[in-house]
C-alpha cells in the first residue's frame, strides 16, 4: 500500500448528520463534569467520535431500503430466510440463530459447550467473551504469539495464535480439560491485528487431531480476509468471497457481533457449520434468553439490514477504502513521530501511551490522560485500552499493569472522511509539541466492576 495516499470513497453522500465542535471553554466544562472520563460525556459534545467501531457505522441505501420490507411476524419472518441465504452464501454455514449482539451469542452458546473448570483457548479473548466464559465457569486462556506485545515489530499477522503453546497447553492439561478453541478475527485486543489463513488452518487441524471443537469470534471477518488477500502469498488472486468461505471452513461455528462487519447498528448471531445436534440445543437455549429462533433478539427490519450488510461487506472496493483510511491515519501519525502499534490494524489506530508520555507512570493512567487531552484539544473522543481497562486482580485487589497502555482511535465504517482523519492528526501533532506538560490522573471514584465505564478522575497535583 502506498504511503499516505487518499483513496476516493466508493460511495457518495445522500443524507448527512451535522456534527459540531463546541468551543474550548465548553469542552473543558463538559470533560470536568464527566469526571475526566470520556464515557460520561454527552455525545453531542463530541466532534469526532472514535470510542468504538461497534454499531457506529453508516448503512447503505440498499440496507435502508431493506428496512422498509421488514416483516415483523413473530415466527418465520421473510427477513429471517433472507438472512439465512446470506449466511449460507457468505459464510458457508448451514445453521444459524440471530441474537441482539455479539455478547448475546456468547451468552446463549457458551453454557452449552463449557463444563465448569474447563479451559477455552484462544489467540486473545475479547473482554465480554472472557466475561461470559468465566460466568459459565470456564477459564479463558490467551495464547497469542509473543510478538504481538512488541508494538514496534511489524509482522503481517500479529493476531496469530502460538501453535506450539496451544499444543503444549492441550498436552499439559489433557484434552478433557479443554472446552474448545476460539479464534478471534481480527484480533481486537492486540490492535485489530489479522490472523493468517495458514494459522487458521493449522489451528483447525490441531482441533481435529485432538477432537476439540473450534469456533471463530467473527466480528471483523471481512477485514481479516482483506489482510489475507493483501499479505499472504497464494491469496493475492482470490476473491474476498472465496477467502471468507475458506476462513469459515476452518471452524465448527462462530459467534458474531454483526455491529462491526455486519454493517448494522445492532445485531449478532451464532453460526453453526453442520453440527445438527448442537444447532438443536442452540435453538432451544436462544428462546428464553434472546427470543424465538427466527428472530432471536432482532426485529425483521434489522435482520434484513444484516442480510444485505453481510453481502456488502465482502465487496473489495469497500474493504480497500475502509482499510486504507485507517492505514492513512496510522501512517500520518507515524510520520509525525507519534508511536503507534505497528503495523496498523483493521479498525483502529492504537497510540502507545507509555512510549508517547514516558514521564507519566503507569499508575497515573497515561493513555487515559491522553484521551482527556485529545478531547480538550480537538473534540475527538478516543478510548483507553490499558491500565484502566485491565482493572484489579480479583484475588489480591492490586492494580494489574498490562504490558501495553494504549489509546484507541477506533474508526466507524463509512462515517468519516479523510478530512476528519487530518483533523485528528493535526490535534495530536499540536499535543506532541507540549506533551511534557500533560499530567497524569488519579481515580477519585472507582466502581467495583467494569470501572472504565463510570470511574471519575482528577489531575494529579
Ligand atoms: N468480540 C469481539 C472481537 C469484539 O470486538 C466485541 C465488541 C464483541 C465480541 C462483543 O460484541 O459488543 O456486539 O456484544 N467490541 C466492541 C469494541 C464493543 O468496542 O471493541 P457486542
Amino acid at each position: 500500500m502506498t504511503e499516505l495516499t487518499r483513496m476516493p470513497e466508493p460511495y457518495k453522500m445522500k443524507v448527512v448528520e451535522p456534527i459540531r465542535l463546541i468551543p474550548r471553554e465548553d469542552r473543558e466544562k463538559a470533560i470536568k463534569e464527566a469526571g475526566l472520563n470520556q464515557f460520561l460525556l454527552q455525545a453531542e459534545d463530541v466532534f469526532i467520535d472514535l470510542l468504538t467501531d461497534s454499531g457506529t457505522g453508516a448503512m447503505s441505501q440498499d440496507q435502508w431500503a431493506g428496512m422498509m420490507i421488514g416483516d415483523e411476524s413473530y415466527a418465520g419472518s421473510r427477513n429471517f430466510y433472507n438472512l439465512q441465504r446470506s449466511v449460507e452464501d457468505v459464510l458457508g454455514y448451514k445453521y444459524f440463530v440471530p441474537t441482539h449482539q455479539g455478547r448475546g451469542a456468547e451468552n446463549v452458546l457458551f453454557p452449552l459447550i463449557i463444563k465448569p473448570g474447563q479451559y477455552i483457548l484462544g489467540n486473545y479473548h475479547f473482554d465480554t467473551t472472557k466475561a461470559h466464559i468465566e460466568l459459565k465457569g470456564g477459564r479463558a486462556i490467551n495464547l497469542i504469539h509473543q510478538r504481538a506485545y512488541d508494538t514496534a515489530s511489524a509482522h503481517p499477522f500479529k493476531g496469530d495464535i502460538d501453535l506450539e503453546k496451544l499444543e503444549a497447553f492441550i498436552n499439559e492439561k489433557g484434552v478433557e480439560q479443554i472446552a474448545f478453541i476460539l479464534m478471534t478475527v481480527t484480533c481486537n485486543s492486540v490492535g485489530g491485528q489479522p490472523v493468517s489463513m495458514a494459522n487458521l488452518r493449522s489451528a483447525y487441524e490441531m482441533a481435529q487431531k485432538y477432537n476439540l471443537p473450534i469456533f471463530l469470534d467473527a466480528a471483523r471477518f471481512a477485514e481479516n480476509a482483506y489482510f489475507i488477500k493483501q499479505r499472504e502469498s497464494g491469496y493475492e488472486n482470490k476473491s474476498i468471497a472465496e477467502i471468507v468461505l475458506e476462513t469459515f471452513s476452518y471452524s465448527d461455528g462462530c459467534t458474531m457481533s454483526a455491529k462491526k462487519d455486519g454493517l448494522v447498528n445492532m445485531g449478532g448471531m451464532i453460526g453453526i457449520r453442520d453440527n445438527e445436534e448442537l444447532f438443536k440445543k442452540v435453538r432451544q437455549n436462544v428462546v428464553p434468553i434472546e427470543g424465538f429462533p427466527t428472530y432471536g433478539g432482532l426485529s425483521g427490519r434489522d435482520m434484513e439490514a444484516l442480510a444485505r450488510g453481510l453481502r456488502e461487506v465482502i465487496e473489495e472496493d469497500y474493504l480497500a477504502s475502509r482499510i486504507n483510511q485507517v492505514q492513512y491515519l496510522g501512517e500520518r501519525l507515524k510520520a509525525a513521530g507519534i508511536p503507534i502499534q505497528e503495523p496498523v490494524g483493521g479498525h483502529a489506530v492504537f497510540i502507545d501511551a507509555k512510549r508517547f508520555l514516558p514521564h507519566i507512570p503507569q499508575s497515573e493512567y497515561p493513555a487515559q490522560a491522553l484521551c482527556v487531552e485529545l478531547y480538550l484539544e480537538s473534540g475527538v473522543r478516543a478510548v483507553e485500552v490499558g491500565t484502566l481497562l485491565a482493572g484489579r486482580d480479583p484475588e489480591t485487589g492490586e492494580e494489574i499493569y498490562p504490558e501495553l497502555d494504549l489509546l484507541r482511535l477506533t474508526i466507524p465504517r463509512r462515517v468519516y472522511t479523510y478530512n476528519h482523519m487530518d483533523w485528528i492528526v493535526d490535534g495530536l501533532k499540536r499535543i506532541a509539541t507540549r506533551k511534557d506538560q500533560i499530567v497524569g490522573l488519579k481515580m477519585v471514584y472507582e466502581p467495583e466492576i467494569l470501572r472504565h465505564f463510570t470511574a471519575r478522575f482528577a489531575w494529579v497535583k
